[in-house]
């Protein structure tokens, strides 16, 4: 039977954007409601037991507007927390996904080298939720945390001298024979000129095409699909809501809107309970 609840998304701020974009064009039948936690971003620099209690308390939130399905939107979140939520999500009845596996599953299909670089946060980095999954596709992986590239982007300086500079620092000891890129943070897919004058063969993986797939595909397999006719589309921050609205628009394509300012209660939810 088909199923016309929305899908929630959800990152630490506005870099999800670029995955609920890769959504909409792959699934434009499903209402999509997103929740930014523009209040407490970043993510990528705090440690695992506070990015699970934040990523649980806005999954709470999510599931309050009755979502049937949740994406992680955020790599350093899917590092995380995205066991704790996918258990608790499977007893709710809620399929709940993440960036990191689709976007390694599209690294190890194209690699030829054999040879992958991962460039994401400080926290997705230290996590080693890609490193341990590209070891065990028999894939050679370099991981790189590249923080400032967050803040390029959420500047709008993610084109141009100062970020192919940042770049090219960054990239300074990478593998010579590494062919494929991970772009394993959602605000990398905005630097892509910047990382490719640095590396100009090989192939950048953006876990956002790679995520909207594999959520159409499970979706699908377990008839979650929506009917179709007129699908809805919302914003949820939890601060800043005038920022989200310019910054947004580079990340989407376009402004996002409606957006409406929440505030999330700490401790009252399923998600919350499990992750204590
Ligand atoms: N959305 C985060 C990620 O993909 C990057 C921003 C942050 O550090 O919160 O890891």
């Amino acid at each position: 039977m088909p199923d016309d609840r929305a899908i929630g998304v959800f990152d630490s701020g506005i870099g999800g954007l670029t995955v609920l974009a890769a959504l909409a064009q792959v699934l434009p039948a499903e209402s999509l409601l997103y929740l930014g936690d523009t209040a407490r971003v970043p993510y990528g620099t705090r440690s695992p037991r506070t990015v699970l209690r934040y990523a649980s308390q806005v999954a709470d939130h999510l599931v309050a507007h009755d979502v049937k399905a949740m994406v992680v939107a955020c790599n350093t979140a899917s590092t995380h927390a995205l066991d704790r939520l996918s258990a608790c999500g499977a007893e709710l009845g809620i399929p709940v996904f993440g960036v990191i596996e689709p976007g390694v599953r599209q690294a190890v299909a194209r690699t030829r080298s054999g040879r992958v670089v991962v460039l994401g946060t400080e926290g997705t980095v230290r996590g080693g939720r890609y490193q341990a999954l590209l070891r065990e596709a028999g894939v050679t992986c370099q991981a790189i945390a590249c923080p400032l590239f967050v803040s390029l982007a959420e500047e709008g300086w993610h084109t141009g001298e100062i970020a192919r500079m940042v770049a090219a620092k960054y990239l300074s000891g990478i593998d010579p024979e590494a062919d494929t890129v991970i772009l394993g943070c959602t605000h990398f897919p905005l630097l892509r000129d910047a990382i490719s004058a640095r590396m100009p063969h090989a192939d950048l993986v953006d876990s956002a095409s790679a995520t909207a797939a594999a959520v159409a595909e499970a979706l699908a397999d377990q008839d979650l699909l929506a009917e179709g006719g007129d699908p809805g589309l919302g914003f949820l921050v939890t601060d800043n809501l005038e920022r989200f609205h310019s910054v947004g628009t580079r990340f989407l394509g376009r402004t996002p809107e409606p957006v409406e300012l929440v505030d999330l209660v700490a401790g009252v939810g399923p998600f919350t309970r499990v992750a204590g």
